[in-house]
């Protein structure tokens, strides 16, 4: 079986791991991959968002199954355009990615199937939008409607910043037409925690929970960043919670999708805030999330891709996924400087000797090989991994494992699973 892995981090490292145990031992092929997937599959030098080269290659190559990594390609339609070619895809087509997509369009699906959200308003206008600021208390959050690489949000701390924001984005095009529209958002307290669903159009069955680290430095402190750690699970999400997430989260948007004609297939990843006011979605994302499924994905028993086959033909089953007792953490070693401007091209040391302590994976996130040496290539530059019997166990063995790992300049967080510990 030949599978093509659309992505380059440490996402689709732990994909390309992960599938590459499967019983039927497949063939891999990395869009374009890293150092890291290099060592499980075979590179290919097309840009995970070229859906036209993605699709010459498939079209050629004939991959029995493509999983998508980035929602890119995804919102770019790389699934309608594949499955046009009677190709086969994990990962939702163009309408339904909308869920990601468009956060007015995530937010009207969300009113529609009763989901609970946080209370908004939409605007294209800035003056309209700078009006309607005094409506809502402070902090206040003010997002793109599009795809901003994870830099579309802002929490706004004084009615100026927020005006300020509102404008960088409807006035200023910072975000370009992904900006055109802004939502205005009642802050919530709580904490996060990140379910990822697989959806087969109409049934879904919850991944293991994880929560991310987004901001760089240790207690939440500084600027956003795509993710600095995760671990599995989150305790936040207690095994009563599953439920209620299935069915006031996952299947209500599911269904409600589908009473639109959409039939929504792949992963739905639910971005929850669990705090006083109970349950609510912050966003949807159409993917695996990233560094979540550093940590989920070697938590799951067994094949895989029996349940990725499933989801695309609508039969899929609570028994075809397995979850290992015990816990994951991932600890991401960045570039100095990130998540404002790094350097690329600095090697990397010690990852022989990080590779033998027990239980743990390092998958690559920015890497590239130059000269037979792996050397950074981007900000987040490896997720060091590690299972363990508790949380506790994994955590450490992760950072035994990033204690042996050397590049100029690089830093992590001292404090992933810091909030499980602490409650
Ligand atoms: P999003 O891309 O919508 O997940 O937003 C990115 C981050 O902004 C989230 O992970 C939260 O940390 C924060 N955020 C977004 N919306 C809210 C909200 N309504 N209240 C509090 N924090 C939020
Ligand atoms: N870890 C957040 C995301 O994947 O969007």
């Amino acid at each position: 079986m030949n599978i093509l892995i659309v992505g380059g981090g440490g996402r689709e490292h732990a994909i390309a791991w992960r599938l590459a145990q499967d019983s039927c031992g497949p063939t891999l092929f990395c869009a374009p991959g890293n150092a890291g997937t290099a060592a499980l599959a075979q590179n290919l030098p097309i840009s995970a968002e070229d859906v036209p080269e993605l699709l010459a290659w498939a079209k050629e190559h004939r991959p029995d199954l493509t999983v998508v990594g980035p929602e890119v390609a995804l919102c770019l339609g790389l699934t309608d355009a594949f499955n046009a070619a009677g190709l086969r895809v994990f990962g939702p087509c163009l309408a339904a990615a909308r869920m990601e997509g468009s956060k007015l369009f995530s937010k009207e699906i969300m009113a529609a199937a009763g989901v609970p959200t946080a209370r908004s308003a939409s605007f294209d206008d800035a003056a309209a939008a700078v009006a309607a600021l005094d409506g809502f208390a402070l902090p206040v959050v003010i997002k793109a409607d599009g795809l901003a690489a994870g830099k579309g949000v802002i929490i706004a701390q004084t009615r100026a910043e927020a005006a300020d924001a509102v404008r960088s984005m409807l006035v200023d095009a910072v975000f370009g037409a992904a900006g055109a529209q802004v939502l205005i958002e009642e802050f919530l307290e709580g904490e996060e925690a990140s379910i990822l669903a697989l959806v087969d159009g109409e049934r879904a069955v919850i991944l293991p929970s994880s929560q991310d680290h987004k901001r760089i430095f240790d207690g939440d402190q500084g600027p956003n960043t795509g993710g600095m750690g995760a671990y599995s699970p989150a305790p936040v999400v207690t095994p009563a919670l599953l439920p209620v997430i299935m069915d006031t989260v996952i299947l209500p948007v599911v269904r409600e999708l589908k009473r639109r004609g959409i039939v929504y297939k792949g992963v739905l990843y639910a971005g929850l805030m669990i705090g006083p006011r109970g349950l609510n979605v912050l966003e949807f994302n159409a993917r695996f999330g990233d560094p979540e499924t550093e940590a989920v994905l070697p938590r799951i028993a067994g094949d895989l891709i029996p349940a990725l086959q499933a989801c695309i033909d609508g039969t899929l089953r609570d028994d075809l996924i397995q979850v290992r007792p015990g816990a994951a953490a991932t600890v991401i070693m960045a570039a100095g400087g990130y998540p404002g401007a790094y350097t690329k091209g600095t090697p990397i040391y010690g990852l022989d000797e990080a590779a033998k302590v027990p239980d743990s994976m390092v998958f690559h996130a920015g890497t590239a090989l130059k000269d037979g040496q792996v050397v950074t290539a981007g900000g987040r530059v490896l997720a060091v991994t590690a299972l363990g019997a508790d949380l506790k166990t994994a955590v450490g063995r992760a950072y035994e494992a990033v204690a042996k790992i050397r590049f100029e300049g690089a830093q992590h967080r001292t404090d992933i699973a810091s909030r499980a510990f602490n409650r």
